[in-house]
């Protein structure tokens, strides 16, 4: 189904920021702070970075001690019930912190608020909370912080979904080389296991001007490399006027000058078109990476987990994508104890991986999530099984990655240098084209640079080098 405009209205837009004109009046002449703790996905990461442009233009200044801060935020995540758990936890923790100092302004929006028990469960457990937001109303946080402020009451403000997209609100970047870009919003796949299509609404694509706006804009302010976000970016434009592919979108944004990388994820197989690969292949700036969650290695399970292709569809397409652009590094999320797995299903797993050979998997134990079909199948795995198989799945994993890493040593590597590395005044960080961490001797001004670096050592996560 096509839309013509999904966009929040300027006016809408405009009457946030005077809320922020507002807020920052009240704020004069006093040094308030606020600290974000973000839990999940880049897209909640990238969702802070908006929230954190908003709070600064408001007056505040960030700090990373939460017990000094005026307004702390918890931008949350439902995907895995631990996410959930630490959530509760940091907000039990501040209910001492609330009680002697009361103008503190302790917030929670992000996935976990989208969904109507969590909320009941704030308000009669966590009765400190004084603000609660969902993702869909994110824009509208001026005005939610401004009616906290003025009422002294609890302000809660969940929309069920808006299916809208809101442009031109400030956002601040953590760094000045690296930028998030969203290209699509909400997910329309529904795999059987998973929560976001319920918490982040149906799939809408921003109007590629808007993205390459963004995109030039990001160039001219010296950033090097952008990460273009959305649930399944391969779904891209299916719903715009206009016909825009993702492969289209990439083509456009390789023209834009300053802009050296552009990656992208996550990418679902189903959708992955011949097209695509071919544009990883051609475009200069797009990056011998691609994201690829296969979740499972068994045919059965994958079809429990509605994914819509089977493990030798998987396969092929692997072999094509690695028969085209050579070199390309892939990673992928594997789901463990999944509803019904048995030992034969787990064993084409790991056959799958040793086939395959992911350069890094993303493992996370099945997780029970309310509302989604998989929750309700009775044949759930028992914990200690699932454990057993989880670690006996990075066993295998981890010795392939440092087999893979290992066969880089003596090779030459374009390197994007990020900064210091951590806990060091003379070891810097960054990462090659296919995405591995590369930690080497150099000086401060290679931040921001590409450089070419010699690869000595390795190691499972990393690797070492130096700059030629
Ligand atoms: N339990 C465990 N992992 C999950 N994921 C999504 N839902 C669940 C769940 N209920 C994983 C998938 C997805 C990644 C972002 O999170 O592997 O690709
Ligand atoms: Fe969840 Fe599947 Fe959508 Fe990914 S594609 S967000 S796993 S429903």
């Amino acid at each position: 189904m096509k839309r013509a405009e999904v966009k929040v209205p300027a006016e809408e837009i405009e009457i946030q920021k005077d809320f922020i004109r507002k807020i920052k009046e009240l704020n004069e002449g006093s040094l308030l702070k606020y600290s974000i703790s973000t839990f999940g996905c880049q897209m909640n990461e990238h969702d802070s970075e908006k929230l954190a442009g908003m709070l600064n233009d408001m007056g505040y200044v960030e700090t990373d001690k939460t017990g000094e801060s005026d307004i702390i935020i918890y931008n949350t995540c439902c995907v895995r019930e631990n996410a959930e758990l630490k959530v509760y936890g940091h907000l039990g923790a501040l209910k001492k912190l609330k009680e002697s100092r009361p103008g503190l302004i302790i917030a929670v929006c992000g996935c976990m608020m989208q969904q109507q028990d969590v909320v009941l469960h704030i308000r009669k457990k966590y009765r400190h909370v004084d603000l609660i937001f969902g993702t869909h109303n994110l824009y509208k946080f001026p005005e939610l912080v401004f009616n906290t402020i003025n009422s002294g009451k609890a302000v809660i403000d969940v929309w069920s979904s808006t299916g809208s997209i809101a442009e031109d609100m400030p956002v601040e970047r953590k760094d000045g080389i690296k930028a998030w870009v969203t290209v699509m919003y909400g997910c329309n796949n529904f795999c059987s296991y998973c929560i976001v299509p319920y918490v982040r609404g149906r799939e809408r694509s921003r109007r590629e001007k808007d993205i390459v706006n963004e995109v030039r804009m990001l160039g001219q302010q010296g950033y090097k490399e952008i990460t273009l976000l959305g649930q399944n970016v391969n779904s891209y434009g299916l719903d715009l006027e206009e016909s825009k592919s993702f492969a289209d979108l990439l083509y456009s944004l390789e023209k834009v000058e300053g802009i050296e990388r552009i990656r992208f994820m996550t990418s679902h197989p189903k959708d992955l078109s011949q097209d695509l690969i071919y544009a990883i292949r051609d475009c200069k700036k797009v990056c011998e990476h691609l994201h690829l969650p296969i979740q499972s290695g068994s045919t059965r399970i994958l079809s429990e987990m509605n994914r819509k292709y089977s493990r030798e569809q998987y396969l092929e397409l692997v072999g094509r994508v690695k028969d085209n652009i050579p070199g390309i590094s892939l990673t992928t999320d594997i789901i463990v104890g999944f509803p019904g797995e048995s030992e034969t299903d787990f064993d084409e797993t790991i056959d799958i991986m040793e086939r395959v050979r992911f350069d890094t998997a993303y493992t996370f134990l099945y997780s029970k999530r309310t509302g989604t079909p998989a929750a309700k199948n009775p044949d759930q795995v028992p914990e200690e099984i699932k454990k057993h198989r989880f670690d006996r799945l990075i066993a295998v994993q981890n010795k392939i990655s440092r087999e893979i890493n290992d066969l880089l040593v003596g090779s030459v590597e374009e390197v994007l240098v990020e900064g210091l590395s951590k806990n060091s005044t003379t070891m810097y960080t960054g990462r090659t084209r296919s995405n591995k961490i590369v930690n080497f001797r150099g000086s401060s001004e290679l931040p921001g640079k590409l450089v070419k670096v010699r690869i000595d050592a390795s190691q499972t996560w990393s690797l070492e080098g130096t700059v030629i």
